[in-house]
């Protein structure tokens, strides 16, 4: 609770009542807390990718030589990198701080207080958090038990309030891991409304919508270099913009958002894409044993996932409880007790020396 001051009526009253934020509990914090060595933590918790960045990352940011100079803004180089990998004109691609930073900037470009953003919970958590961040009203559409969208009450909804102007998708989504099909992305476009598809986890699952951009003019697709190219602490997304959207967005921009450091390791990771799907491929392949693994424990009921991560029901079991037993070991997962998730763990893929690791610790745990 912060202290309370003369001054403390000037603060906006929607944020004095806000909850604060949970911060994620750093690195050497952790391991001081659990007497456990930073390198010997297994930090399944974030999505984050086991192997790093590429080699050539280091390397870039050892020679980088214009760390005193302002970054471009307009982020010139990386956006023509970028239209190569995705396969898309430069002039429909805005980089940005993080994908993070893409969606607090949508809303505040559609948004004003009292209009409506479509939530599909259970969902990415940064949806409610900057639309309540930016006075929008958030209206929750919940998934179906096998985690599809609820196409049909999206439309009827949409069809009966006019203040509705955004809706935010995942393919693959978190925390599931589950893809939006064509047909109900197809659907939701044919709507008077912006449809955000966020495609953060894209790379593990392949059939990446980033080119229907130039065929709808209400879809934005958001990416990031955080999962595939291991660059979540440098923190480098970007977007699909259809051309009119771009243009205003540009306005509201903060000049310098992408720095001089995350533009030189996005570039060197899109110079050695090869490698990085080689890392990939391992991911991929290790989700396949993990998902086997954990369906094999009784107490867990893994749901299949095309992303880099299994979303897991814990049956006969306290997920706290369990989650805690990890952690004591200095294994860390997500632990979810929202409507719609209760009791539901969420592991992050790691190496397959880690899986070994946390399978042991399962196998032990009561
Ligand atoms: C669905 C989804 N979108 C976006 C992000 C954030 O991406 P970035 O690190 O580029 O801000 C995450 C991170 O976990 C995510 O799960």
């Amino acid at each position: 609770m912060a202290p309370k001051t003369l001054y403390q009526n000037l603060i906006r009253p929607d944020i004095a009542d806000m909850a604060p934020y949970t911060p994620i509990v750093p690195f050497d914090v952790l391991s001081q807390r659990l007497n456990i060595a930073p390198e010997a933590i297994i930090k399944l918790d974030a999505n984050e990718n086991p192997y790093g960045p590429s080699p050539r990352v280091y390397q870039a940011l050892a020679d980088e030589t214009y760390y005193h100079i302002y970054p471009d803004p307009n982020s010139t180089s990386l956006r023509d990198a970028l239209s190569k990998y995705v396969g898309v004109d430069a002039t429909h691609i805005v980089a940005g701080h993080g994908a993070d930073e893409l969606i607090d900037l949508i809303i505040r470009l559609f948004i004003v207080p009292g209009d409506t953003v479509i939530n599909c919970p259970p969902t990415f958590g940064m949806y409610r958090f900057d639309t309540e961040l930016n006075s929008g009203n958030i209206i929750d559409i919940e998934r179906n038990e096998d985690f599809s969208i609820d196409t049909e009450s999206i439309i009827s909804l949409t069809n009966n309030d006019d203040n509705i102007k955004l809706i935010f998708l995942t393919s693959p989504n978190n925390p599931d891991g589950g893809i939006l099909d064509d047909a109900c992305l197809r659907k939701l476009l044919d709507l008077p409304l912006i449809v955000v598809l966020d495609e953060a986890y894209i790379e593990f699952a392949g059939g990446s919508r980033a080119n229907w951009v130039s065929e709808y003019e209400n879809l934005i697709v958001l990416r990031t270099f955080s999962k595939w190219a291991g660059l979540a602490g440098l923190r480098v997304g970007y977007g699909i913009f259809p051309h009119w959207i771009l243009s205003h967005l540009l306005k509201i921009k903060q000049p310098y958002n992408v720095n001089v450091a995350g533009t030189t390791a996005a570039l060197a990771s899109l110079s050695d894409v090869h490698h990085l799907k080689e890392n990939i491929q391992k991911i991929v392949a290790e989700r396949e044993r993990l998902y086997d693994a954990l369906d094999a424990f009784n107490f867990l009921k893994p749901y299949p996932s095309e992303a880099n991560f299994i979303l897991s029901r814990v049956t006969k079991k306290n997920a706290a409880e369990l989650k805690a037993a990890l952690a004591n070991r200095g294994i860390l997962i997500r632990y979810f007790d929202t409507p719609g998730l209760r009791d539901h763990v969420r592991i992050s893929v790691g190496t397959p020396r880690q899986t070994s690791v946390l399978l042991e610790a399962l196998s032990t745990i009561e």
